[in-house]
């Protein structure tokens, strides 16, 4: 067993990640007196929600008419009909009381003359059943929503006492008889190793943007929290569905909110045409992200592409009047100068559809309680664990999530995992003792790759599997790219055994750092194209050009992906069809959420 100089920690509960849903949950975790520690790889004001631009939706009904009724349609229709009802019904009625919690906590929303919290539209938000016009539901702080909810859940947890280590990269999951008892540490600015015992432990670790080429995500989006959970047997439920926003910049991926087509931009072609209202006649350049996408796609396929390569797409802002670029758009006005070097007020942004979110992740309820499903029962829970926000997967986004609907999901989810925590969590119980096997294991395992000295580099592997991720798991895919993706990335994870790290260090080591961030994309990119491979339909972010139709006999329901070294296990789960509330109590008419055909 390796030797590493090892402190113990004691907490009622850890959250792992400061990002939205990680704040949210150790908020109101430390609210309820509960003892929490929120360990973090990056200072938490430097997570990956600080970049989130447009917003967060929730039918406050500031700007006309709207209802969680209608919120809630949207999103199932957005899912393309694979998001679990219970799921859905939860984050759309939550969803007004998540933002006025965070209103008063102190999140300084933009407001309308009347000092309420201002929304603009985002695509696939809309008002009576999809049948009415587009509806104001994102509410915004400007185009800076995402740094603005970060810092005021920072201090918040704060002023909570909720006990931040901050730099500390989690190694792996402690299981002790089935359940999850802690988390084993690497600090970063000094090199030892902490064990944190736990009754709960919460993963929000983000998603694995980073398993691409080309991302608005940044390059600390790993899927730790997918890699960790894959490693102790775990599933990871539908990690086919990757969202491709439809304008990262075009060379530097960087994100230009969809509140930029909210506020009234819109896409052209190399034609000058504005195509949107071809495809989607009553939404247009506001139909959801999948569909753009795609019809950004076939447009530069079919030689309409914009740019000397004829590669990618324009949008169009210079005809908004300045103050709302000023009021509304600050930040994309400033990242499409420096990343594009374009004056907004004065030329398109050259744009390209971008990987941009993960649909999938570790399954849970909508309490954030992962699943660990069983032939005889496809909702077991698996004690001592949560996973909340872009790591997770309730499944609220299905097959497809609508813009703003991620940062409602990160607040909604973050606040329910604290709600349930503060049921399941005895404070009077002692705290599950030290797992020496498990530690050493886990050390073993850090060990052995901090000493690898194999033949590859960890860039040049990255390098291929972001390629490869890029290439056959992209906005369409067939039966031939995945197979050959298939093939592909089996024999890039086997090399996972060559690596070559050449810093032995334990301080600072960011070569030992991005190999273990490697050993963490892998799985996720493996299940990834391995349940793309096997899906034989069309549905939400996943078109299959050999089965271009949505199949709901055969495929309305959840993958869930087992890792085994290079290879997967998959098996399926249904989708849950039941509501949280029966129509004649209040809840949806199921009538309204049934299946048709997804036309915006
Ligand atoms: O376009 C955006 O501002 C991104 C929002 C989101 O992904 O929810």
């Amino acid at each position: 067993m390796a030797a590493y100089e090892t402190q113990t920690h004691e907490y009622d509960v850890v959250v792992v990640g400061a990002g939205g849903a990680g704040l949210r949950a150790t908020l109101g975790m430390a609210e309820q007196g509960l003892r929490t520690a929120c360990v973090t790889k990056v200072f938490p004001t430097r997570s990956h929600t600080v970049a989130a631009q447009g917003g967060i939706a929730a039918s406050l009904s500031n700007m006309g008419p709207d209802n969680w009724q209608w919120h809630m349609y949207d999103t199932v229709k957005g899912s393309d009909w694979l998001g679990d009802t219970d799921a859905m019904e939860y984050l759309a009625r939550e969803a007004p009381k998540a933002v006025y919690e965070l209103d008063h906590y102190g999140v300084p929303f933009s407001r309308t003359e009347d000092g309420t919290i201002y929304q603009r539209p985002f695509g696939g938000h809309t008002t009576e059943f999809g049948e009415g016009p587009p509806v104001q539901r994102t509410c915004a702080a400007a185009d800076r929503t995402g740094h603005a909810i970060l810092h005021t859940l920072y201090g918040q947890s704060l002023k909570n006492n909720a006990e931040f280590f901050i730099e500390y990269f989690a190694l792996d999951l402690i299981i002790t008889d089935g359940r999850c008892t802690g988390v084993v540490c690497w600090r970063l600015d000094d090199g030892t190793i902490h064990v944190f015992n736990a009754k709960m432990v919460v993963l929000a670790t983000g998603g694995y943007g980073r398993a691409y080429f080309s991302a608005t995500s940044a390059h600390t989006c790993t899927g730790d929290g997918g890699g960790m959970v894959a490693r102790a047997g775990l599933p990871l439920q539908d990690m086919e569905f990757v969202q491709f926003h439809p304008t990262g910049i075009y060379g530097s991926g960087c994100l230009i909110t969809e509140g930029a087509r909210g506020e009234g931009g819109y896409l052209t072609n190399s034609e000058g045409e504005r195509f949107m209202e071809r495809y989607a006649p009553t939404y247009k350049d506001l139909a959801s992200r999948d569909v753009v996408s795609r019809c950004m796609t076939m447009e530069i396929r079919e030689g309409r592409g914009v740019g000397e390569h004829k590669d990618h797409i324009f949008l169009n802002l210079m005809h908004l009047p300045p103050e709302t670029l000023a009021e509304r758009l600050p930040g994309i006005s400033e990242s499409a100068k420096i990343f594009a070097g374009v004056d907004v007020t004065r030329a398109p942004i050259p744009v390209l559809p971008t990987v941009h979110y993960n649909m999938g992740g570790i399954p849970t309820n909508y309490w954030g309680e992962v699943l660990n499903p069983t032939e005889g029962d496809p909702d077991a829970t698996f004690p001592g664990l949560m996973a909340v926000g872009e790591a997770g997967c309730a499944s609220v986004h299905g097959a497809n999530r609508l813009g703003s609907n991620s940062l409602i999901d990160l607040v909604v989810f973050g606040r329910a995992a604290a709600i349930r925590a503060g049921q399941v969590v005895d404070r009077a119980s002692s705290i599950p003792s030290t797992n020496p096997e498990q530690v050493d294991k886990a050390l073993d395992r850090f060990d052995a790759i901090r000493n690898a000295s194999g033949s590859t580099s960890t860039a040049a592997l990255r390098d291929e599997m972001q390629r490869t991720m890029q290439a056959d798991a992209a906005v369409f895919r067939t039966d031939k790219t995945l197979a050959e993706g298939v093939g592909k990335m089996e024999a890039i994870a086997a090399k996972l055994d060559d690596l070559q790290v050449t810093d032995r260090g334990l301080i600072w080591n960011t070569d030992l750092m991005e190999t273990l961030e490697l050993t963490n994309l892998m799985p996720n990119a493996l299940a990834t194209i391995t349940a793309a491979e096997a899906r034989k339909e069309s549905r939400g972010a996943h078109a299959h050009e050999d089965y271009p139709e949505r199949d709901d006999a055969n495929w309305r329901k959840h993958s869930l992906a087992r890792v085994e070294g290079n290879k997967v296990k998959l098996d399926y789960r249904p989708v849950h069809l039941e509501p949280l509330t029966k129509a004649e109590d209040g809840g949806i008419d199921l009538k309204k959420i049934a299946p048709k055909k997804r036309v915006y």
